[in-house]
């Protein structure tokens, strides 16, 4: 049966606008849709990821393919999804051309875990950290440059197709989803800083709920990673968050289930966390719990304990900045929503205004998307400003938390 004597409005559930949607998105035909992957499909053509799965048995099942293709079809998900992050490829320092395993362990012990660690390295403190000459320093440079596409430049059309991806979760306070122009971004950071008690924690734990909710409801239908690095996840919280939603019939064991918390021990541990979290990331996406949230509560916390010297101070700026580097690749790799905490330091030089700004200052804020800034107000209100923004007006929200989580005020 020729897939040709198909047009993609013959699909079951397709209208003409899914249709149009589809051409837009690039699938003409019948046959493309059967070779494509439930999650690109989904996020290209704008319809539910079980449809998706629906249309794309059907176009198999008019193309020819028989059932066991169909169970191929579900692996192919992964499949699709691997050709976009090819280019990603996480590559470890011992690919890079030259280095053996003595030369790595140097490199490791020098603070360089990354291809773009070394990236981003100058030279010399490169060749002072590996015991190696200087030329073969620029060398390995030039590659891990090359392979992390650093300084590499893309179309804005290919700016603007990976921006059509974009997708927000909402903490379902109006107004803050309002000022955020609709939720939190995926395939950005947001960095929120403030007090103890600002509501930082709290607003991390509502977001790890809604995240799980279907996007009709807000949420973005995945799960989470979480980096804890001062014990302040309680799955009590989240239990009573879930009910706070009084959603008839929702589990929040099924909810626990989906947030994958790591506790880290120091900075070091903390980094290493976010490193290896692709295979939990591809595991996660293989069980169609794609990560859409990932949590990293304190970001600084550590980092501010081991590193207190002023001496120390540009070793502590260089690893946050190898660290946001690393959560903003996930992010983008697998579409999520980047999210850290930070805690304020008094400023004693700021006599007028508020004389608090957050830690790792630059470094963390420039690496971030969205900054936020979270202050008590009187009568259990809490403030949540956005202070930094490339495409929304700076403004302020206003919510309260509450037993069952954030709410309006
Ligand atoms: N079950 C609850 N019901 C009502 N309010 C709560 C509940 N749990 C926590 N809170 C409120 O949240 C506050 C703690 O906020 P949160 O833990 O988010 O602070 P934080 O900004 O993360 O601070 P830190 O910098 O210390 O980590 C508590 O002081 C309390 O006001
Ligand atoms: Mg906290």
């Amino acid at each position: 049966m020729a897939a040709e004597a198909y047009q993609i409005e013959d699909i079951p559930g397709v209208g003409p606008t899914t249709a149009e949607k589809l051409r837009e998105a690039g699938y003409e035909t019948v046959e493309k849709i059967a070779h494509s992957s439930a999650s690109e499909l989904y996020e290209l053509a704008e319809i539910g990821e079980a449809t998706a799965r629906k249309m794309i048995k059907w176009c198999n099942s008019q193309t020819g393919s028989d059932a066991s293709q169909t169970d191929a079809q579900k692996g192919s998900d992964d499949a699709g999804d691997d050709k976009i992050l090819m280019n990603a490829k996480r590559l470890d320092i011992e690919d890079i051309p030259g280095v053996g395993p003595a030369i790595a362990e140097k490199l490791r012990d020098g603070g360089f875990l990354t291809i773009e660690g070394i990236a981003t390295a100058t030279p010399s403190t490169l060749s002072e950290a590996a015991e190696i000459g200087e030329s073969t320093a620029k060398k390995m440079i030039k590659w891990c440059r090359e392979q992390a596409d650093i300084g590499g430049f893309k179309t804005g059309v290919e700016v603007f197709q990976a921006r059509l991806l974009v997708k927000k979760l909402k903490a379902l306070v109006p107004e803050i989803d309002e000022l955020l122009g609709g939720g939190f971004e995926t395939q950005a950071i947001t960095e929120m800083y403030g007090e103890f008690g600002s509501g930082k924690s709290q607003i991390v734990h509502q977001l790890s709920v809604n995240v799980q909710l279907p996007e009709e409801m807000g949420g973005l239908g995945g799960s989470v990673i979480y980096v804890d690095t001062e014990n302040t996840f309680r799955p009590e919280r989240i239990e009573q968050m879930v009910n706070g939603l009084e959603i008839e019939g929702a589990d929040p064991q099924e909810f626990l289930k989906n947030i994958h918390v790591a506790r880290a021990q120091t900075s070091d541990h903390q980094m290493l966390l976010i490193e290896n979290s692709r295979e939990l990331a591809e595991e996660l996406k293989k069980q169609g719990k794609p990560v859409k949230l990932v949590v990293v509560d304190s970001l600084t916390g550590l980092f501010r304990s081991e590193y207190a010297g002023r001496g120390t101070l540009a070793e502590r700026q260089q690893k946050l900045n190898r660290h946001m580097h690393d959560i903003f690749k996930l992010c983008d790799e697998y579409n999520a929503i980047g999210l850290v905490t930070n805690q304020v330091m008094s400023n004693p030089a700021v006599f007028f205004g508020d004389p608090t700004k957050p830690i790792g200052g630059n470094i963390v804020g420039h690496t971030a998307t969205f900054r936020i800034y979270l202050r008590k107000s009187k009568g259990g209100k809490r403030i949540f400003r956005l202070v930094d923004s490339p495409n929304l007006p700076d403004g302020e929200a206003t919510f309260l938390v509450e037993e069952g989580g954030l709410r309006p005020c």
